[in-house]
């Protein structure tokens, strides 16, 4: 059967919730959602100062939406919060600090559970720590971590005292820490001597100590122990977490944090140049955070929470620490890999945590399929009650496998689209409500005009693909790229004159005007969910003495949604292998010096890259070649064609 039919069929499947889901549901009508949604676009402020003000306020605030200043957005203004206070000290105030709030599993299997009340005196510890050792509000701090329940302290306990958080995913390399620590001008990094991943230890600490080598102004590096191997120490900078603990109150007054003053930096890929440090700040953050996860995973009592996401990305920050936290949730939270020990790991923690809402990413599911029916089988999954999906499109294979195996084609799913920029989910089915459709991110959630457009600012017709774009202002937007103003008015703003904020995604809607996201329409790639620019990962390979010239681009991939293939052009002439070792070298040399999740796929070694007259890689064309597709664009304009031939049958790495 041809792919196109394929795709046919699939799209007009479409699975409504079942009556039991409806009517539990905490919205369960199209009608209600309308409602809401028209209101929350028309009357943005009487809408959002509603919801707002379901969160505990230290002092109230005083205008709902500023946008005289646009594209830069005030939520809020004149009220004070503080996060860790609306995440924590609400539910131990109303008396529920005895509930728990955060269940914890390790790797080789170690569980540790911390009540509201236990998680509050644990991050007022923490905060007590960082202001001993000079930490203040608005000094910026990197939180490069496994994925242990002192990740979220720290985040909690910098948010406590007004410090800028910086999350640094474990997985990035040294070089790419420093980037980071230097771009955001931190002065303290908060890390442990190793995380467990597949049986070994991810040392964190050795990291650290290389990339902070030349960072003078970094004057502190707080280390958990988890791993307990022996770690280099720096006297007087290195500061074990437990040693400083000793003694410590369990008290710390929240810092009364201005709506607009900044809560963290998270660094996101862009097309060319430095990964761009996305500023969130805290009004408008917490209340897209904590309102999204109400709704979208329709959070009641007694639901225990799973989202698999990594701390290091915004999906860990949204969606594992401060929404769930925010609504005051049961949580779970897992160190490892999904295949270790064994390729039935997270089902088993499904079953022994009794988990009712679980939100991964398509590329695992992906790896779940692949690893076989019978690890999913062996377990009881009948606690679960929804299911999610973000990072990535879902294609319908894997979005009916994820229903029937893993939801027992009893819950919903709710495909999730949004950014590091965007701070919530902004794309989504609503449980309740939706006919959910394999493939579409449904519907926008509220304060969400969306729209399509072409390349003039057109919306385009039901059915046609275009640029995904969004007209106004929503609290949880980005409020810049950390020190470059600039940047941040030309990625998103410059397209249409300011008028509308773009994604970066291509999108089209069906006849019922449901949003299908069709994927970047820039440079950057998706490796298993998660963002790359094709700058970097050719930055990485010219840094190395044998490469002269290389171009990236992806190709489809069964697991990984996008795979990374690089051609280079060699130093020397290319070996008599056609590239083989240096394909090896290089592959390694990508992953130390950005990390493992940007080591490319395939490298393939040629004399030449494919031109146009003006001396411009067509790309296009390397693409075509990568999925080994044959080549039906206009190859004219390239200066030698001979080349395609070669490149086609060039030795891959
Ligand atoms: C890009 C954002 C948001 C947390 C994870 C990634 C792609 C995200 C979906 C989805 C299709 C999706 C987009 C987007 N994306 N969710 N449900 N369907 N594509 O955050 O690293 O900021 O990447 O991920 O291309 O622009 P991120």
């Amino acid at each position: 059967m041809s792919q196109s039919i394929e795709t046919v069929l699939t799209e007009d499947r479409s699975f409504p919730p079942s009556d039991e889901f409806r009517g539990a549901a905490r919205l369960a009508d199209r009608s209600t959602y309308e409602q809401m949604w028209r209101r929350s676009i028309d009357d943005p402020e009487g809408f959002f100062g509603e919801v707002a003000r379901e969160l505990p306020w230290l002092e109230p605030f005083t205008s709902v939406l500023d946008w005289s200043g646009a594209p830069v957005a005030r939520w809020f203004d004149g009220g004070k919060l503080n996060v860790s206070h609306v995440c924590l000290d609400q539910h131990v105030e109303a008396g529920r600090g005895g509930e728990v709030a955060l269940i914890w599993e390790g790797e080789p299997g170690d569980e540790r559970t911390f009540t509201y009340a236990e998680l509050l005196a644990e991050v007022c510890r923490f905060a007590n720590v960082l202001k001993a050792r000079g930490v203040s509000k608005g000094d910026r701090v990197a939180i490069y971590m496994p994925m242990i329940p002192e990740a979220a302290m720290a985040m909690l306990a910098c948010a406590r005292i007004g410090a800028i958080h910086s999350v640094v995913f474990g997985g990035f390399s040294a070089q790419s820490l420093t980037d980071r620590i230097e771009d955001g001008g931190c002065t303290a990094v908060i890390t442990a001597d190793g995380g467990w991943r597949r049986g070994s230890i991810l040392a964190l600490k050795d990291a650290v100590d290389e990339a902070v080598q030349d960072q003078a102004q970094v004057h502190t590096v707080l280390c958990v122990r988890r791993t307990e191997q022996a770690v280099a120490w720096s006297e007087g900078r290195d500061v074990w977490l437990h040693e400083a603990l000793d003694g410590v109150s369990d008290e710390c007054a929240p810092e009364p944090m201005d709506a607009e003053d900044v809560l963290f930096l998270l660094y996101t890929s862009g097309s060319t140049g430095k990964p761009k440090g996305i500023v969130h700040t805290t009004g408008g953050y917490i209340v897209g955070a904590y309102l999204s996860t109400r709704y979208v995973f329709d959070l009641r009592p007694g639901d225990t929470y799973w989202c698999t996401a990594d701390v290091g990305w915004i999906t860990g920050h949204s969606y594992i620490v401060y929404g769930p936290l925010a609504n005051g949730a049961r949580m779970v939270m897992y160190e490892g890999a999904p295949n270790a020990p064994h390729e039935g790991r997270f089902w088993e923690l499904c079953e022994k945590h009794r988990v009712s809402i679980f939100y991964t990413a398509p590329t695992a599911i992906r790896a779940f399929m692949k690893w076989g029916d019978a690890h999913v089988e062996k377990y009881d999954l009948s606690s679960l009650r929804l299911l999610g999906t973000v990072g990535e499109p879902i294609n319908p294979a894997a979005w009916i496998w994820y229903r029937e195996k893993v939801g027992g084609s009893r819950c919903p799913i709710v495909d999730t689209w949004w950014q590091t920029e965007t701070g919530s989910i902004m794309l989504t089915p609503l449980p309740g409500m939706s006919a959910t459709k394999p493939g579409s991110a449904m519907t926008p959630f509220f304060g969400v005009d969306a729209a399509i457009l072409d390349e003039e600012g057109n919306e385009v017709g039901h059915g046609e693909g275009g640029l995904l774009a969004i007209r106004r202002p929503w609290p949880s937007m980005l409020r810049g790229i950390w020190g470059d103003e600039e940047r941040y008015h030309d990625t998103y703003w410059s397209r249409w004159d300011g008028r509308y904020y773009m994604a970066g995604d291509g999108a089209r809607r069906d006849a019922d005007g449901n949003f299908w996201i069709m994927g970047r329409v820039d440079d950057v790639l998706n490796v298993s969910g998660h963002r790359l620019s094709t700058m970097e990962v050719e930055s990485a390979l010219v840094s190395h003495e044998g490469v002269v010239e290389a171009a990236v681009v992806a190709r489809p991939d069964d697991l990984t949604g996008e795979a990374i293939v690089a051609f280079v052009i060699p130093t020397d002439e290319v070996a008599d292998d056609g590239g083989l070792a240096l394909g090896v070298l290089l592959k390694a040399h990508v992953a130390a010096e950005i990390g493992k999740l940007a080591r490319p796929a395939e490298i393939r070694v040629s004399p030449r890259l494919p031109k146009t007259r003006s001396g411009k890689i067509m790309r296009r064309l390397l693409r075509a070649i990568a999925a080994g597709e044959e080549i039906r664009q206009d190859t004219t304009t390239l200066e030698d064609p001979t080349i395609l031939d070669e490149l086609r049958t060039g030795v891959k790495a």
